[in-house]
């Protein structure tokens, strides 16, 4: 297994942008791309291999799934993706047939990979990666709610002028409309928002919270109804937990994974800060919440549960 060896299967508006960004971080020798359509592979590999001389060396090219032979990170970012109006639960169906053509390819060349999950819905198509492959739940990771925690970050650096690096903060539980903000242990460099507040001269209210949260909930559909698509956050993001993981850094990221029997949630994926490393997933972290934010996730957990009881794995 070659952590140096990544691929990305799907070159849609995702994978394409993921590669790029992949390809342009040092972290990788070797970057395959993989699509039903393989011209299209050929030309992103070809574009993003135009700028490798800018960036660090990288051999970047379209392939089958033989090329994936001892590949350590394998990215799963095919599928359709949200139209204006649609959730991504509505993705569901589509891309659980994608997703299944594409694991036993992967699995018969890589059976030691680490499957990073992209694809929408992201929670319930890791789930069912997980138990498809077969693959220690350490392994199938999904990108969870990296993406709307930084978003959160983001949302609450603009709010109080400050880095958004410096705001710790989380969006838990599914990546989608039922997700959480953590606010209760939320802190700018270790001060609490509350005092964070005062100190910047802000009101500090609930309707405040209620607005950044909103935002972050919603940001998707915004983006999605002004340009059709969104793909430089999560492609921003892929490369977050692929660095987490090649370079054994240990960071805590809201990852998604198979949770068994914590925070009251079983056999369900959803995103729960853990630590990232080389072997993927070293812990899930239990993460203090209040009564209503657990009462919150519980009730993510149990719209995640009816969904995956209609799919019949
Ligand atoms: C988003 C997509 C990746 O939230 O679900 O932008």
């Amino acid at each position: 297994m070659n952590l140096q060896k990544c691929a990305v299967i799907g070159t849609g508006f995702v994978g394409a942008t993921a590669a790029y960004t992949l390809a342009t971080s040092g972290l990788f020798s070797e970057l395959i791309l993989l699509d039903v359509n393989r011209a299209k592979a050929e030309g992103e590999a070809a574009d993003i291999s135009h700028g490798v001389s800018f960036a660090q060396p990288c051999a970047v090219h379209a392939g089958d799934y033989q090329d994936l032979k001892d590949c350590g990170l394998v990215i799963l970012a095919a599928g359709a993706n949200q139209k204006p109006g649609e959730t991504r639960i509505d993705l569901l169906h589509r891309n659980e047939v994608i997703l299944k053509s594409i694991l036993d390819a992967v699995l018969a060349v890589a059976p030691d990979c680490i499957l990073l999950v992209v694809s929408n819905p992201v929670d319930l198509l890791t789930y069912l990666a997980q138990k498809l492959s077969g693959l220690p739940a350490c392994r199938v990771i999904g990108t969870g709610t990296v993406l709307d925690t930084a978003r959160l970050k983001y949302l609450v650096g603009q709010y109080l002028q400050v880095d958004s690096r410096n705001v710790h903060a989380f969006i838990i539980g599914e990546h989608g409309d039922s997700e959480l903000a953590v606010w209760s242990s939320a802190n700018v460099s270790g001060m609490d928002l509350p005092d964070y507040c005062r100190i910047a001269g802000k009101e500090f209210s609930q309707s405040v919270l209620d607005d950044i949260y909103q935002n972050v909930r919603d940001a998707a559909y915004h983006i999605i109804e002004g340009k059709g698509a969104t793909y430089y956050g999560i492609g921003m993001a892929v490369l977050r937990i692929a660095r987490a993981i090649v370079r054994g850094e240990r960071s805590v990221l809201p990852v998604s994974s198979v949770i068994q029997g914590r925070y009251g949630v079983d056999e369900i994926c959803l995103g729960l800060p853990s630590v990232l490393g080389k072997n993927g997933i070293e812990t899930v972290l239990d993460l203090p919440l209040s009564y209503e934010e657990r009462k919150r996730l519980e009730s993510s957990a149990a719209k995640l549960r009816t969904l995956l009881d209609q799919m019949k794995i």
